[in-house]
């Protein structure tokens, strides 16, 4: 335990280091979530303006039927394995619409972060006691790879919440086509996508009235600070998000209101800033159903059915592999 937080820290070290000495610098996405980043992401979730929980709910509260029926278990034995645990909200409405149907299956979060995992595994067994929880904490691939030597039941895979985003289409491509590897013919998988639509919703996803999106941003210099000693001022930095309806793209920065230069201990290193330097923190991918095709046929996968919540701001897509 003490040794995997000590190498998660240095590969954050790492990290911090290359994207702060890159140019245009930037900071990875994948570390917001401390647990102060968790909590406010809890609270962005809560947003008036953040639509996409909302939206991937409604899909599953109103078609877990429908999608149930689209993975075609026929009562045979399955294992329902999540990638990145999440808070388990969303998929604890999947899973209850399979229990009512009899299914007969074990759910088995996989993430990296043990933190993430008990507390799902705890959630899951009080909500749900006849239900079997297998935990894995590891690597996805690899946890995957495994699986599929001591496992041969049909497997479903989660993807849900919009994490896709996170990857640019090139990362993604990368992931699915890596995913395709350990997966087999009957196995099936479901991605939640966040859909284009007019700019101005999407931005003010990201940029909202609150002003918790800053702070979910922000945090992770406040986690520079507390982790490798880093001196930012976080008041001297703003946010700062937009949404590029070519690219389908949401982006979010924070820019350096002064010249200033940053020095993070335990690197032994400072960083400067020009006046309005941006960091660039994170990319929010959008998709239109093209692209979901193209991300499929592109990573060795077939589209099998789409669905949509009612507004048709999110899709949760059903694939299968290509053959
Ligand atoms: C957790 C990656 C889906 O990109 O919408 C929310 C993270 N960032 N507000 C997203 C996030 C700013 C979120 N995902």
């Amino acid at each position: 335990m003490k040794e995997s937080t000590k190498t998660s820290k240095s590969a954050f070290a790492k990290d911090v280091d290359k994207g702060l000495s890159s140019d245009p610098k930037y900071l990875s996405s994948k570390y917001f979530y401390d647990d102060e980043g968790s909590r406010l992401f809890q609270e962005i979730m809560k947003l008036p303006e953040y639509y996409l929980t909302r939206a991937e709910m409604e899909v599953f509260t109103e078609q877990g039927d429908q999608i149930y029926k689209a993975f075609g278990a026929d009562g045979e034995d399955f294992d329902l394995i999540e990638l990145g645990a999440g808070d388990g909200t969303k998929t604890a409405v999947l899973v209850d619409y399979f229990l009512k149907k009899n299914a007969d299956f074990s759910f088995v979060p996989i993430d990296i972060s043990s933190e993430a995992i008990d507390s799902i595994t705890r959630f899951f067994n009080e909500r749900f006691p006849r239900l079997q929880v297998e935990p894995e904490v590891g690597d996805y691939f690899a946890t995957l790879e495994t699986f599929r030597e001591t496992s041969d039941r049909r497997k479903i895979i989660l993807f849900l919440g919009s994490n896709i985003g996170n990857f640019s289409e090139e990362q993604a491509v990368s992931f699915f086509s890596h995913l395709r590897e350990v997966v087999s013919p009957d196995d099936r998988i479901l991605i939640g996508f966040d859909l284009h639509k007019n700019p101005r919703t999407i931005l003010n996803a990201y940029d909202d009235s609150l002003g918790v999106t800053p702070k979910f941003n922000l945090n992770l210099l406040k986690r520079i600070n507390r982790e490798l000693g880093g001196n930012f001022n976080v008041d001297k930095f703003v946010h700062y998000a937009g949404y590029h309806p070519l690219e389908r793209a949401a982006r979010s920065f924070l820019i350096s209101e002064v010249e200033q230069t940053v020095k993070v201990e335990s690197l032994g290193k400072e960083f400067h800033f020009r006046q309005w330097e941006p960091i660039f923190m994170e990319i929010s991918q959008k998709y239109d159903l093209p692209m979901i095709e193209k991300l499929a046929n592109d990573s060795g996968f077939e589209v099998v059915e789409n669905f949509f919540d009612s507004n048709r701001f999110y899709a949760d897509s059903m694939w299968k592999p290509a053959g």
